[in-house]
């Protein structure tokens, strides 16, 4: 337990036995299910935690209690790893009141058979609740992450618990040597990163208040240099550029693709590209590959083709940009087939619904191993993506 304000009481936990976030996520740094009080003349609970850690989470909030009896447990969002202690919570505590927006009464019922309609208090955007020198307002963020979530902004101490908005991965007990941006992007473009608008939508609503500190449901507290993350919120959902460079994804079979790869790695570095981020898309984590394609506003696409299509690592990677609306780039291809290369039309054709692309003239074919006829099209297509 620590001390956010003189009135609020971080009392969430750290998980470091989970394997894959969300069943698809790795988190080698684990997670942290965050969860807040705030003790005035009333209490307020912030959310609770997820399901291997709901014992915890309960005697975390007991000692923040020190014998005090909550009374409201405020629902930001009904996905599991925030809400799995609900009933535990009801049960400890029968005369507490729930404040959730009426899809996550919807969602509580769904998920445990039970819409505590004795208890239930609907928030609705805007809405307010005194605790005594502290109000608390409700800020609907419909698919921040799910469309049930919203926010409470507490005007008394100027903080916003932004549900998931503003998480990242990682354990709050674990180094962060990378520091925030790293794995806030990967957790921020994996997770909601096909809801720009929607992040955009609640970043204005945001912009009128006074925030002094943010408390997610996921990773730190931030409480210092605020616009540095609302800015990377911004640049992030507006699928803005936040670093000048060319992301490279490849996959390849025999080596030759990638020795094409490592040709255009070179020539774009020898012409100043001030960073050149690649990624091996069977070998490297494809959360991160999805972040780097939306970091960076030039993208380059080398596979080869499989099956008269696109090798598979490609065509999995594709789908998660095109699935989280992907726009605003300039793209560059390179494919390679032994006698009938298609993976360059197949991957235009799959990007041909995205907003706001162009692709660079050169589009290098290599027939199974790079030719000098090659060297000269990838030299080309260096000049071009930088362009
Ligand atoms: Fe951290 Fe969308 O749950």
């Amino acid at each position: 337990m620590s001390t956010i304000t003189k009135d609020i009481r971080y009392i969430g936990v750290n998980d470091h036995e989970i394997d894959l976030f969300e069943g698809m996520y790795i988190v080698p740094e684990g997670m942290a299910y965050n969860s807040y009080v705030i003790l005035d003349e009333k209490t307020a609970v912030m959310d609770t935690a997820d399901r291997h850690f709901v014992g915890e989470w309960l005697g975390n909030l007991k000692a923040a209690l020190e014998g005090r009896k909550p009374d409201y447990l405020v629902v930001h969002h009904m996905e599991p790893d925030h809400s799995s202690g609900i009933e535990a919570f009801a049960e400890e505590y029968p005369e507490a009141k729930i404040v959730a927006t009426a899809k996550a009464f919807t969602m509580m019922k769904n998920f445990t058979g039970k819409d505590f309609a004795e208890r239930a208090v609907v928030a609705k955007e805007g809405d307010r609740l005194e605790l005594g020198s502290h109000t608390l307002t409700f800020i609907t963020a419909p698919m921040v992450h799910w469309p049930e979530v919203m926010m409470t902004y507490d005007s008394t101490d100027k903080v916003l618990f932004s549900a998931d908005a503003f998480g990242k991965f990682g354990a709050l007990d674990a180094e962060d040597e990378e520091g925030w941006a790293c794995e806030a992007r990967r957790y921020y473009f994996g997770i909601v990163g096909k809801y720009g608008a929607q992040v955009q939508a609640v970043l204005k609503k945001a912009a009128a208040l006074d925030i002094q500190i943010i408390c997610p449901l996921h990773g730190p507290v931030l409480n210092e240099d605020l616009p540095y993350y609302l800015d990377l919120y911004n640049t992030w959902s507006a699928y803005g550029v936040e670093t000048e460079g060319v992301a490279v994804f490849y996959t390849s079979v025999y080596g030759h693709t990638k020795q094409a790869v490592e040709l255009l790695v070179k020539q774009l570095e020898e012409k100043g590209c001030p960073k050149v981020a690649v990624t091996d898309l069977a070998r490297d984590d494809m959360a991160e590959a999805v972040e780097d394609a939306f970091r960076y506003g030039r993208v380059i696409l080398a596979t080869t083709t499989y099956n008269a299509e696109v090798f598979p690592f490609m065509r999995e990677f594709i789908e998660h940009l095109t699935e989280r609306n992907f726009k605003g780039r300039k793209i560059g291809l390179i494919e390679n087939g032994s006698w009938a290369p298609t993976a360059a039309k197949v991957m235009k054709g799959m990007l041909e619904g995205c907003k706001d692309l162009t692709f660079t003239e050169t589009t290098v074919k290599i027939l199974s191993a790079v030719s000098a006829e090659n060297e000269k099209e990838i030299a080309q297509l260096a000049d071009e993506i930088l362009a």
